[in-house]
């Protein structure tokens, strides 16, 4: 790869350890994707976060790292965690795994990152801009940055992107160059699509199909922000999708032809296949999850509406960050949620919360992406389907056809 003078440096330990083991890992990969060089990066976002996921080997080697002083150089925000960090007590976390989990954070804030952990970091601050590149890791935050806004990211692992947090670089390829963000497959969505788990339907249906192809959406009028995190992280979660356009809505299918010539048509006329897949045959629930990706504001309000102040039977958590959280408070939202018995958990998400060991085994879910990896990822039985049939479940105990 052709380095500049500054990046030689890091390479050979002129700025120490840890930033040399940093553009040791990006060179290599720079290698094995043959890019002929780097490219500074605005932000990184790092998966790797959940001691559920990373265990003592990982936490072990995130410590290493952190004490050969690699700090980052760009805003750097963290993926979710095992835990809420500072309600973990409310949630049944054992002192064992609060300990571990803590000490992951510690690590990456010795390197110079807040503590912010969310899938979401575009609703809190780690905002790109149109054509910014960035170094991001959570699939579904990769989907949003990508597509929604505009900005360039590969699809990073955790130690990818740290590795460019810490040198303000990644190497350039993939969709980070123009010619890999065209539409491969155009999909023409003839079905109606309303709630937030149809947008996860479809990305479930259509990831299913093109794995990790780009996809150019004809035939969706209008999607809101929420909608399209939904369908985002589906199609990443379905498939290893990184990038998608939709006609007229997102930014670079307004102001370009981005779809290759000879792509292929794929016609969704019908999600009963995604519903009928994503659903086991389970009657009791025992806990409703909703925001994955990470809620935002107008999610929890539209909680709040559904529950109108009625108990819950189940349990409900509502997932996002300390910072919605904390919005969610001052509006009063959080006093009406928790009134209804329901949480807002944040910090973490069911996926990579110890849910099993939590006692759960049979949860409610608007979210396609959840809906997906619940049963393989954490062994649970699933519904899924619109929030409101959601919220009913939770009111009732019952999923209910
Ligand atoms: Fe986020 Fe967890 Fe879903 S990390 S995208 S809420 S699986």
């Amino acid at each position: 790869m052709n380095l500049t003078r500054e990046e030689r440096q890091m390479l050979n330990g002129e700025q120490g350890e840890g930033v040399q083991k940093a553009m040791e890992i990006l060179v290599a990969l720079g290698e094995i994707y043959n890019a002929g060089e780097m490219i500074e990066i605005k932000s990184a976002q790092v998966a790797g976060v959940s001691y559920k996921n990373l265990g003592d080997a990982g936490l072990e080697f995130l410590e290493e790292w952190a004490k050969k002083r690699a700090v980052v150089r760009v805003p750097t925000t963290l993926n979710p965690a095992g835990m809420d960090l500072r309600d973990w007590k409310k949630l049944g976390i054992s002192e064992e795994f609060a300990e571990k989990q803590l000490m992951v954070v510690k690590a990456y804030e010795r390197m110079g990152i807040k503590p912010t952990c969310t899938c979401t970091p575009y609703l809190v601050g780690n905002l790109p801009v149109f054509g910014d590149h960035i170094a991001w890791s959570e699939s579904s935050a990769v989907c949003y940055a990508n597509s929604v806004i505009g900005a360039r990211t590969n699809r990073e692992g955790g130690p990818s992107a740290l590795a460019a947090a810490i040198t303000g670089r990644t190497p350039l390829h993939g969709y980070h160059l123009e010619e890999n963000r065209m539409g491969e497959f155009i999909i023409e969505v003839k079905c109606k699509l309303d709630k937030i788990s149809d947008f996860g339907a479809l990305g479930y249906l259509v990831g299913k199909k093109i794995g990790h192809s780009v996809p150019y959406f004809e035939g969706i009028r209008r999607a809101d922000m929420d909608q399209l995190k939904a369908l985002g992280a589906a199609l990443a979660a379905s498939g290893a999708v990184a990038l998608f356009h939709v006609e007229g809505i997102t930014p670079e299918a307004r102001s370009h032809n981005m779809v290759s010539e000879g792509a292929e048509t794929i016609v969704i006329d019908s999600l009963e296949e995604a519903y009928w897949e994503l659903n086991s045959k389970t009657r009791e629930i025992d806990l409703v999850a909703i925001g994955c990706p990470h809620a935002s504001l107008a999610e929890i309000e539209r909680v709040v509406d559904l529950l109108k102040g009625r108990e819950i039977k189940t349990r409900l958590w509502i997932t996002t960050s300390s910072e919605v959280k904390e919005m969610a408070k001052r509006k009063g939202l959080l006093e009406e949620i928790e009134r209804s018995g329901a949480d807002i958990v944040a910090d973490t998400c069911m996926i990579v919360a110890p849910i099993r060991d939590l006692g759960f085994r049979n949860v409610a879910t608007n979210a396609g992406k959840a809906a997906f990896y619940a049963p393989s990822h954490c062994g649970l039985n699933v519904r899924f389907g619109s929030l409101e049939r959601c919220i009913e479940a939770a009111i009732t105990g019952r999923w209910e056809w």
